[in-house]
């Protein structure tokens, strides 16, 4: 391995802390038979999920951050109402499914659980979200505006899925997570690189067109049910296939790595296909990438996080790992990120 760390104007950011939440009620392939068209069997075979969760009514996506955020911060020793130097300074959240147009996510999590000193902001691009967001609060830690960012992804997909259509409603879950980001210590290293690409000409394949300026929320709107996930299925997987390969494959070479020297691979769970045709590419021992798509289904902005959960429970991810992630979402937004984990 010839890895060229390279250089990050003002000072290295890394990952501190991790916490993540899934709501509690589950969703199995045999509750979707009764509401569909569709089988175990199939879903099985041709998305690798078993179940979901599903938010309790009269919660929102804001909800599960703080559940996410408090189990971070608690990781961490972090109290979020205290204010300077041992406090929380800054919020992003990666999400498509926000409590409401607007405030912003951000702003209702740093309420609820007290951050005083913090400001923050939402970030959206589908299922890059987090990777977005991760970069985004790495640049705030490195050019030394902050030294404790919180990075959220959390989705709650199940409230904009229609659970008439097969070829949606077998996909998405529920879940959260969050990371905080500090500046690394002597000898740490922490986020090394990012690749981000959005190509909007793909938003016709995947979007939620009603409820915005352009479309607000009518009774047309209702009937013609532009208020669930609309999504061309074969286009989004060519394009998450083609593209997790490319920019992974792209991110590695120019830090001189392969995947064989990956601690592990962690991606966002769409499909287990996609995965492992991109790790198939990567040349990745299939021991080292994680998979949890079959408990959560697609969350989004909250597989990643989560699936560093289920690295860490599985003994796959450790301290000085080299680790790898990669995300495609609507837009299309890709995103692909290498980090050492310094946990
Ligand atoms: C949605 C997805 C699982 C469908 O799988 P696929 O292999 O492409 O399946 P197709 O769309 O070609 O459909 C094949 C057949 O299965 C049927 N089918 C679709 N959903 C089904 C279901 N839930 N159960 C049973 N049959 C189903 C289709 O109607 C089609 O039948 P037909 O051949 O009689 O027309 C797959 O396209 C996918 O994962 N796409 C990417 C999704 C994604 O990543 N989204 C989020 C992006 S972040």
């Amino acid at each position: 391995m010839s890895l060229t760390v390279r250089p990050v104007v003002g000072r290295r950011a890394k990952i501190s802390a991790l916490g993540t939440y899934v709501p509690p009620e589950v969703i199995t392939n045999k509750d979707l038979e009764k509401l569909v068209d569709t089988n175990d069997q199939w879903i099985v075979d041709r998305t690798g999920i078993r179940e979901r969760h599903k938010l309790a009514k009269g919660l929102g996506t804001s909800d599960m951050c703080v559940e996410a955020a408090k189990n971070c911060l608690k990781a961490r020793g972090v109290e979020p109402d205290k204010i300077g130097e041992f406090g929380l300074e800054c919020i992003v959240v990666g999400t498509v499914t926000p409590d409401m147009m607007f405030p912003s996510t951000a702003c209702l999590v740093q309420d609820k659980i007290g951050a005083k000193g913090a400001w923050g902001f939402d970030v959206s691009a589908g299922c890059s979200g987090f990777v977005f967001a991760l970069q985004a609060g790495a640049k705030l830690v490195e050019s030394g505006a902050h030294s404790k960012v919180l990075v959220i992804g959390a989705d709650a997909n199940t409230r904009m899925t229609n659970y008439s259509d097969r070829a949606t409603c077998i996909l998405f879950g529920d879940g959260a997570g969050a990371v905080l980001l500090e500046p690394a210590e002597e000898g740490e290293i922490g986020l090394i690189d990012f690749v981000h690409e959005v190509d909007g000409s793909g938003g016709v394949s995947l979007n939620l067109k009603g409820g915005g300026s352009l479309h607000p929320t009518s009774l047309a709107t209702l009937v013609a049910g532009m208020h669930f996930i609309y999504q061309d299925g074969q286009a989004v997987y060519k394009f998450a296939v083609r593209k997790m390969a490319e920019t992974t494959t792209k991110l590695l070479e120019r830090n001189g790595i392969t995947g064989a020297d990956l601690g592990c691979f962690i991606p966002h769970q769409a499909n287990k296909r996609i995965i492992t045709a991109t790790a198939d590419r990567l040349g990745m021992d299939p021991e080292r990438v994680i998979i949890n798509i079959e408990k959560y289904g697609n969350t989004s902005s909250g597989t990643i996080p989560l699936a560093m959960e289920t690295a860490i429970e599985q003994r796959k991810l450790k301290k000085g790992d080299l680790v790898l992630l990669a995300a495609v979402g609507a837009g299309f937004t890709v995103g692909a990120a290498l980090l050492r984990w310094e946990i």
